[in-house]
């Protein structure tokens, strides 16, 4: 897929690049981003929208993958974005990123953080329980400004995906719930505050999510809910947010939809929803974080040791594993893998994937077939795009892989890997330490 596909050397080729000459290149691991892949994925769902005649943003999830490259890319393509702490924020104004469109999530900012947004003039903040609705009034007042906001709701749709990365439910950390009045209540607060002018409403149901249904329920009762408000309080909503959660393919086990329909059927569901409820429909905004970078991310990985256990399983063990890529350990994700140096050779035996930590846990594919394993190989894992670079850590010391991004055969650093000074830059010797040693 993207501009991926298998030279005449058999090697593996991403953007014009091939995997050997990367690995030549930066070393391994390595993060190769697909960047046409990228664009075309950011166009995908602007021009989805367009079709439907709907006002509109389209804010990048930048928690799936936030670099200051990134978000560059993010805003030439005329992305919004949404960025959920202090460092995803400072990322993106580092790239320049246009203020007015940057929303700010999170279920507990800071009173730091909420002052540096503040300072910055971002576009939005999605405000998630009275905590924050009371303090971002307060700051807001301090500095005589007056700032949009959306109140994070929560619907109550479950979206069909792992347990662990679904936020819908009534018994969610965040969000007002609608079920039982929370949300009605924090509409009418919301209202009474001097400094916070109230776009709306957000609703986030999950991640991963193949189906259109959930979006479809979500955008039902935000409607309701819309409806009521308008009733019940006279007041009525700008802007609609319907958060992010569209699927994508790391095996032949996912079945995404194509980008266009999921907003085919948001925006259906919207005009047939919200019809009437007031004189114009709202805008409606979303947030795709996984389906903008996730396909487009590949990682390289050189083989090393190799463990054969007869009648039980091959372990390969490769240079990287949980730390650059901690969702097989955290979610039991499922990745496919293929030898990026023998593209063409024939699949021959069944071996598991071990990265290189010290716990056994630290497994990146159970069962994969591949040729015959050698160590040296060159190992590819595909869809690494997304919450791979962003959740990757430094446990047991290991330093972060450099992030590239491939096009038109050309391969530019946007993240250097991490080197040994990167690793102590922060550490300091207390003098009682210090003298005890000496
Ligand atoms: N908007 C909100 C409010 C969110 O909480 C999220 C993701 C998104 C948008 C973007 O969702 P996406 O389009 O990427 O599915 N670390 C997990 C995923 C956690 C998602 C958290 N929220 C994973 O690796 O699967």
């Amino acid at each position: 897929h993207g501009t991926s596909k298998i030279n005449a050397q058999g090697h593996l080729e991403i953007g014009g690049c091939d995997a050997t000459a990367l690995r030549e290149q930066f070393g391994t691991p390595l993060y190769v981003v697909d960047e046409q892949l990228v664009r075309r994925r950011c166009r995908e769902f602007i021009e989805a929208f367009r079709a439907t005649g709907l006002s509109f943003q389209v804010a990048y999830a930048s928690k799936a993958f936030c670099v200051v490259a990134m978000c560059s890319l993010a805003a030439e393509e005329g992305m919004s974005l949404d960025v959920v702490s202090d460092g995803e924020l400072y990322t993106a104004l580092q790239a320049g990123f246009p203020v007015e469109r940057i929303h700010f999530h999170g279920n507990n900012k800071t009173p730091a953080e909420l002052e540096m947004a503040l300072d910055a003039r971002i576009g939005c903040f999605v405000v998630d329980n009275l905590t924050e609705l009371h303090l971002l009034q307060a700051l807001a007042a301090e500095r005589n400004m007056r700032t949009n906001i959306l109140l994070r709701v929560t619907p109550g749709v479950e979206a069909h995906t792992h347990e662990y990365i679904s936020t819908g439910q009534t018994d969610s950390k965040f969000g007002f719930d609608i079920g039982n009045g929370a949300a009605m209540e924090a509409v009418k607060l919301a209202l009474q505050q001097s400094q916070l002018n109230l776009l709306g409403v957000h609703s986030h149901i999950g991640s991963q999510i193949f189906e259109v249904d959930g979006f479809e329920v979500a955008a039902e009762r935000v409607a309701a809910f819309t409806k009521s408000v308008k009733e019940e309080l006279g007041a009525e909503f700008k802007v609609i947010n319907l958060g992010g959660g569209f699927g994508i393919r790391y095996t032949d086990e996912d079945t995404p939809l194509p980008v266009s329909r999921y907003v085919e059927a948001i925006a259906k569901a919207v005009k047939t929803h919200f019809a009437g409820i007031s004189a114009t429909l709202p805008e409606i905004w979303i947030e795709p974080g996984r389906s903008i970078v996730g396909d487009a991310g590949t990682t390289l990985y050189t083989v090393g040791s190799i463990k054969d256990i007869p009648e039980v399983r091959k372990y390969v063990s490769v240079d990287g594993g949980m730390t650059d890529n901690p969702r097989p350990a955290l979610y039991q994700a499922k990745y496919e893998a293929m030898l990026a140096n023998r593209a063409n050779d024939p699949a021959e035996e069944t071996v598991s994937i071990a990265g290189k930590a010290c716990e056994s846990g630290d497994m990146l594919i159970w069962d994969v077939e591949l040729p015959r394993v050698k160590s040296g190989d060159l190992l590819a894992v595909s869809s690494t795009g997304a919450y791979n670079y962003s959740m990757a850590s430094n446990y047991n010391r290991i330093r972060r892989p450099a992030v590239v991004f491939a096009a038109n055969s050309k391969a530019e650093l946007v993240v250097r890997r991490e080197s040994y000074e990167d690793l102590v830059r922060n550490d300091l010797i207390p003098e009682r330490v210090s003298s005890r040693t000496l």
